[in-house]
C-alpha cells in the first residue's frame, strides 16, 4: 500500500500521488498516459485526474502497479472508485481480447492478457494470482493454455495453471524456471487451434510471439510501440540475448500481414491499420539496424 509520507516530490498536489517505492515498470503510464510521466528513475503523477475517465483509468493504474506505489491521499473523496476499477479487469481491448491489469512485480510489471477463445481460453503471460481476477476469467470459462512469452513474465502461472488445469506453452531455451511446465516447444513454429506460435529469439533465447487468428499479436518483449521513437521496434537497451538475432526474428513476423493489433509486456500496445504492419515491420528493421 503507498504511504503519503513516501510521495514523490515531483508528484503534482492532489488527491493521487506515487511513493518511493515506484520501480519505474511503466504500467501506470500505459493505463493513464496524461496523469502520469516519467523521471529518469520513477514516475511519477504529472497530472491529477479531472473527470470520471480519468478517476477510473488511474485507479486501474494504482490496482496494476505491482509494488503498491500508487495511493489516493487520506483526505480523498474518489476511493470509492478503487472498487469500480477492480470490477473492470479483465478489460476489453477489442473483441475477444482483454488485458488483466494487475501486473506483477515478477515480470517487472508487464501486461498480461485474456482471450476468449470457443476452442479454449488462453492467459497471455501472468498477473497477480488475485481472487476477484481468478473468479472473473473463471466465469468467462476458464484457462486451456497459458502462454509464456519468454522466463521474465512467468509470474504466477504455476498458480493459474493448478487452479484451472491449464497448460503452460514455453519455448525450451526459457524453460529452466519452468522445467515442469505442460508443454515445451523446440519448433519455430506451431498451430494450437486458432493461434500460431513462432519462435522469436532476440530479447531472449527462447523468446516467442504469439498471433491469434491472424489479426492479434502478442509479442512479451519482442516488439512493441515505443513511445519515445513514435514507431514500433524492439527495445535496444533490453536486449539480454543478440541483438542481431532479434532483427531476424522481427523479420520472422512480416509473415503474418493481417495483424491489426500488437499486444506486449512492457512498451506501449498499438493499434495498426488494415494491410499496414508489413510496413511497420519493414521500418522497425530499418531503425534496428540503424542502432546495431
Ligand atoms: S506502475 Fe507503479 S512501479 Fe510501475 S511506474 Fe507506475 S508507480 Fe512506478
Ligand atoms: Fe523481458
Amino acid at each position: 500500500m503507498a504511504n503519503i509520507k513516501k510521495s514523490i516530490n515531483e508528484n503534482v498536489a492532489g488527491d493521487l500521488f506515487v511513493d518511493e517505492t515506484c520501480i519505474n515498470c511503466d504500467a501506470c503510464r500505459r493505463f493513464s498516459p496524461p496523469n502520469f510521466a516519467v523521471h529518469p528513475e520513477f514516475s511519477y503523477v504529472n497530472k491529477q485526474p479531472s473527470n470520471e475517465q480519468e478517476y477510473l483509468d488511474c485507479a486501474m493504474a494504482l490496482l496494476s502497479c505491482p509494488v503498491g506505489a500508487i495511493g489516493f491521499g487520506p483526505k480523498s473523496k474518489h476511493k470509492n472508485i478503487l472498487l469500480q476499477a477492480r470490477d473492470q479487469f479483465p478489460l476489453q481491448i477489442d473483441g475477444d481480447v482483454y488485458i488483466n491489469g494487475f501486473n506483477h512485480r515478477k515480470t517487472f510489471g508487464a501486461d498480461s492478457y485474456f482471450v476468449k477463445d470457443n476452442e479454449g481460453n488462453w492467459l497471455i503471460d501472468s498477473p497477480r494470482f488475485t481472487r476477484k481476477l481468478v473468479n472473473k476469467i473463471e466465469a468467462m470459462g476458464g484457462l486451456s493454455y497459458i502462454f509464456l512469452s519468454h522466463q521474465d513474465d512467468i509470474g504466477d502461472s504455476e498458480k493459474f495453471a493448478k487452479y484451472f488445469g491449464a497448460k503452460r506453452i514455453i519455448q525450451i531455451y526459457d524453460s529452466q524456471k519452468v522445467s515442469d511446465a505442460e508443454i515445451i516447444l523446440d519448433q519455430k513454429r506451431t498451430e494450437i487451434n486458432s493461434a500460431v506460435i513462432v519462435h522469436t529469439p532476440g530479447h531472449t533465447k527462447g523468446s516467442q510471439c504469439l498471433i491469434w487468428k491472424g489479426k492479434y499479436l502478442f509479442t512479451g518483449d519482442h516488439f512493441a510501440f515505443i513511445r519515445r521513437l513514435g514507431h514500433f521496434a524492439s527495445f535496444r537497451k533490453a536486449c539480454w540475448y543478440d541483438w542481431t538475432t532479434q532483427i531476424k526474428s522481427i523479420e520472422l513476423l512480416q509473415d503474418f500481414k493481417n495483424v491489426e493489433w500488437v499486444l506486449p509486456g512492457h512498451g506501449s500496445r498499438g493499434q495498426v491499420q488494415k494491410g499496414e504492419f508489413p510496413d511497420i515491420i519493414k521500418k522497425a528493421v530499418e531503425w534496428m539496424h540503424s542502432v546495431a
